[in-house]
């Protein structure tokens, strides 16, 4: 018999670190799979998709630049992507529906709370962007209770339409929106979902933002510190993490969806901190 057989899709997709988390997952479960990479044609990701499930595979994950158009191509999305607007995952259920999923904004709500041990309940949150990725992860954050999330973002309007958009979502957390340089109070925990750090750059907060206790976690990962821990460090903040482990939590919920089984993330974000 084959291993099952999975794999991520996107462009460019050489430095995805996916692979080896699924591999790591299947050794620690004994799932038999095969997880590969698929880099699509940037104007054929509708194709590579058929195509990969057409010839068996049973599950795709799929990120930059794909994300909204996996959310489009699907037949039904799951509750979780329908409100994100992009899927991260996709799979055809036993009537061979090709379905969407979206597992990223439970990775950053399980990195935080479980493996940093962050209670989300009545904090004040500051999401800094308000792009795909954002929006990806604010109904996870907004069912977690907190006492306010403000979204601040370069281009007001852009945040200003999420804050609507997830009106509905918000119930009794205070929702609102704002620019980079109005916020001048510490919050409780800041996220940073803008791509300003793939350019080196900064968002220009107020240094007033960061508190002694305050959580910061930047979405994205790197080897050495990203652009924006590296300021909040300066600022005096005292935790402080990246994206790694959202991306091995959201890759473990991927894994549960297809097979039915949880890994443990801790060991595999463990080992990837070292390699
Ligand atoms: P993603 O899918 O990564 O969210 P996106 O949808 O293009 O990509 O969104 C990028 C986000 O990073 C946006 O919030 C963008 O701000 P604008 O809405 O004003 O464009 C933000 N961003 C990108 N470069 C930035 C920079 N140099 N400084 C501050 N914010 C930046």
């Amino acid at each position: 018999m084959t291993n099952d057989l999975y794999a991520v899709v996107g462009h460019p997709i050489s430095h995805s670190k996916s692979p080896r988390i699924h591999s790591l997952f299947a050794q620690q479960t004994g799932e038999a799979l095969e997880y590969t990479a698929i880099q699509a044609p940037l104007d054929d990701f509708a194709g590579t998709v058929t195509e990969f499930f057409d010839r068996g595979g049973k599950g795709l994950n799929v990120t930059v630049p794909f994300k909204e158009q996996a959310w489009q191509l699907a037949a039904q999305r799951t509750a979780r992507a329908e409100k994100a607007g992009a899927a991260n995952t996709l799979y055809r259920d036993d009537q061979g529906r090709l379905t969407a999923d979206n597992t990223d904004g439970c990775g950053l709500v399980r990195d935080l709370t479980v493996n940093h041990g962050v209670g989300l309940a009545g904090a004040r949150i500051l999401v800094l962007g308000a792009g795909g990725a954002v929006r990806g992860v604010l109904e996870p954050l907004l069912a977690e209770r907190p006492a306010s999330v403000t979204i601040a973002n370069r281009t007001l309007a852009k945040a200003e339409t999420l804050a609507q958009l997830f009106a509905p979502e918000a119930a009794s957390v205070a929702l609102s929106a704002c620019g980079f340089t109005e916020p001048d109070q510490p919050f409780d925990v800041i996220i940073n979902g803008t791509s300003a750090s793939l350019q080196g750059d900064l968002p220009p907060l107020s240094p007033a933002v960061i508190g002694i206790d305050t959580v910061v976690y930047d979405m994205m990962y790197a080897l050495q510190t990203t652009t924006f821990n590296q300021w909040a460090l300066d600022q005096g903040a005292r935790h402080v993490h990246d994206g790694l482990g959202m991306l091995v939590e959201q890759a473990a919920e991927s894994f549960r969806v297809w097979r039915g089984v949880r890994p443990r993330s801790e060991p595999v974000i463990e080992v990837l901190r070292n390699d």
